[in-house]
């Protein structure tokens, strides 16, 4: 058997439910293999930080730095919580872990499931992925605030662009196209306004261009990137770009291809030094925790991709073809979180048993 060790983080509002549903479809997945899950469980997140007042301890990270994989369901309190204004659980936590962890390629897909609803009433053939730079740009945390609370303030919050950061993001986007049909590659920035970190992220995409004679290459400005979004969101395959936009776009991205209930994502540490976290784009969504509304089909597809990751491509496939089967069937129609999960689960098993 080949053990595979997962760190689990739930996390908060809707995370643990929808991360219940992701866990009991991994288990269906790898029924009859020879593949074994140890979890360990994480309890991190707002409820975490209210009873200890511990965000990510060490020993929490050292702990998780043991694992092969982490899967995450989403962090952070409601909004405007008192309780947590020193809190910063997003920086303290989620940062803290892409940053600590290298998570430099942050790969979010967005696939329009044929009888998938969209906003959009002709989108044509979604199928394109937004490659996020994880650990750079205005995320660092280099930024203050003097005579703050003052009419003089000053605030500011710098993007930090190096060379390293930007070449071997570049570098894994261009690999992504061209293991894709249609070897497309959008380099998504602001370098009318944004001149220095533009002209760094341009000049790194031309020079690994020249090594991908392949993969056709184009640019666009990020206002303009969210207009062809939503007019023609199939001319996209491969996008990159920097921590911010990526943010933004995939948020968009989420909502133009079946919600951002769909929309999974990857925190991928390419260089293998540190495990690769998955998780849904989505957060806590406090609007509707606890009440068994929310999706987990993203959580489901991120633990396809982490299986992908893994180098269990066929139990991904599998995961996938059951989540777009359920979506073809639901005809809009909603159903409980643990509903969703369990007709996901009993597909898998029915498809895996009758091949058997
Ligand atoms: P959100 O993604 O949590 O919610 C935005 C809207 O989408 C809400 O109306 C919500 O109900 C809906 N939604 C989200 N996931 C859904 C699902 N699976 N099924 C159905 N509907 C879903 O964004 P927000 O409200 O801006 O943030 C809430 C909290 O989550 C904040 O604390 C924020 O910092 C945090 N957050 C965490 C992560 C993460 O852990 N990766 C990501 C984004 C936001
Ligand atoms: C996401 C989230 C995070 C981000 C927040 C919670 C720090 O919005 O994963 O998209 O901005 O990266
Ligand atoms: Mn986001």
């Amino acid at each position: 058997t080949r053990q595979i060790k997962l760190a689990v983080i739930p996390g908060d509002g809707i995370g643990p439910e929808v991360i219940t549903e992701a866990n009991k479809v991994l288990d269906a997945v790898l029924v009859g293999t020879d593949v074994a899950i140890e979890r360990t469980h994480f309890s991190l997140g707002a409820a975490r930080y209210l009873e200890t007042g511990d965000t990510l301890t060490d020993e929490d990270l050292d702990a998780i730095k043991q694992n092969d994989v982490i899967l995450l369901g989403a962090v952070g309190g409601a909004p405007g919580d008192p309780r947590l204004a020193n809190a910063n659980i997003e920086r303290g936590l989620l940062l803290k872990l892409r940053f600590s962890l290298d998570h430099y390629a942050n790969v979010r897909p967005s696939i329009l499931l044929p009888g998938e609803s969209s906003p959009l009433s002709n989108p044509g053939d979604v199928d394109f992925v937004v490659v996020r730079e994880g650990t750079e740009g205005p995320y660092v945390g280099n930024g203050g605030a003097i005579r703050a609370g003052t009419p003089h303030e000053i605030a500011n919050e710098v993007s930090i662009n190096t060379a390293h950061g930007v070449d071997r993001v570049v570098r894994y986007a261009f690999e992504l196209a061209q293991s894709r049909p249609a070897k497309k590659l959008t380099l998504v920035h602001k370098t009318n306004v944004l001149v220095f970190a533009g002209a760094l992220w341009k000049r790194h995409v031309d020079a690994v261009a020249a090594q991908y004679p392949d993969v056709t290459v184009d640019y666009l400005h990020v206002d303009a990137a969210t207009i062809f979004l939503v007019t023609d969101p199939a001319r996209f395959d491969v996008i990159v770009t920097d921590n911010l936009f990526g943010d933004i776009l995939t948020d968009l991205a989420g909502a133009i291809s079946g919600g951002i209930g769909l929309a999974a994502s990857g925190n991928i540490n390419p260089d293998g030094d540190f495990p690769s976290m998955f998780e849904p784009v989505h957060g806590s969504a406090p609007d509707i925790a606890g009440q068994q509304k929310a999706d987990p089909s993203a959580a489901i597809l991120s633990v396809a991709m982490m299986l992908d990751h893994l180098g269990l491509p066929e139990q991904a496939a599998q995961i996938r073809d059951a989540v777009a089967a359920d979506v073809a069937e639901r005809n809009g129609q909603a159903s409980r979180t643990s509903e969703i999960g369990d007709r996901i689960a009993q597909r898998i098993t029915a498809s895996v048993t009758q091949r058997a």
